[in-house]
């Protein structure tokens, strides 16, 4: 089974064979917005959630967990996302307010990568968030949290078939070397 199992895994498709160009030199010089570009661009290939990622926390013995979740918008506040603060997630972030988002589109070949510190947004926002679910029938949920990655690191991956990938990473203040 094991080596069956191997054989299988590597025998699974690569990246497709057309893969798009990317030059950081003329990419927008604000993060959030080349990652719109991007996003759209994953749309215009038929990725169905472009807005889905990874959500990692770690939790107080240092042990990281990670799951998917959807992104809520990009503003000065950072990368939103929410859920409801009694959850895995929400217990680790109050105790270490540190995550990191992964959104990877396949027909691309390209992955970003989001992490810094998180903030929790105002109740208000909180609500208006779970007021908006698609099919919300107007309960109230005092758990839900509305939360914002502030980046400190961002970093854009476009993969390449002669394996000389692309990087394209930003800091807290722009574009870090290397
Ligand atoms: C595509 C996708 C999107 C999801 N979006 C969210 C989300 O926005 N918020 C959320 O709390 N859970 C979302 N989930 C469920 C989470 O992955 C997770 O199972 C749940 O929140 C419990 O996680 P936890 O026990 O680690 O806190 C989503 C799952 C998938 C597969």
């Amino acid at each position: 089974m094991s080596d069956s199992f191997r054989r299988q895994l590597r025998a699974l498709p690569d990246f497709p064979a057309e893969l798009p160009g990317f030059d950081p030199e003329s990419a927008p010089a604000d993060p959030a917005e080349l990652f719109r570009q991007w996003l759209e661009e994953a749309l215009a290939a038929g990725e169905r959630q472009p807005h889905a990622c990874s959500l990692a926390t770690v939790d107080e013995s240092g042990q990281p967990s990670s799951r998917m979740l959807i992104l809520k918008n990009i503003d000065d506040d950072g990368w939103h996302f929410a859920t409801s603060r009694i959850s895995r997630k929400g217990r680790e972030l109050s105790g270490n307010p540190r995550a990191a988002l992964t959104f990877y589109w396949p027909s691309l070949g390209r992955q970003v990568r989001v992490a810094g510190p998180v903030a929790e947004l105002s109740a208000e926002a909180s609500a208006r968030d779970w007021a908006e679910r698609p099919r919300a029938d107007g309960s109230e949920n005092p758990d839900w949290q509305l939360y914002a990655v502030r980046p400190a690191e961002i970093e854009f991956w476009q993969a390449s078939h002669d394996r000389r990938h692309i990087r394209h990473r930003f800091g807290p203040d722009g574009v870090l070397p290397g």
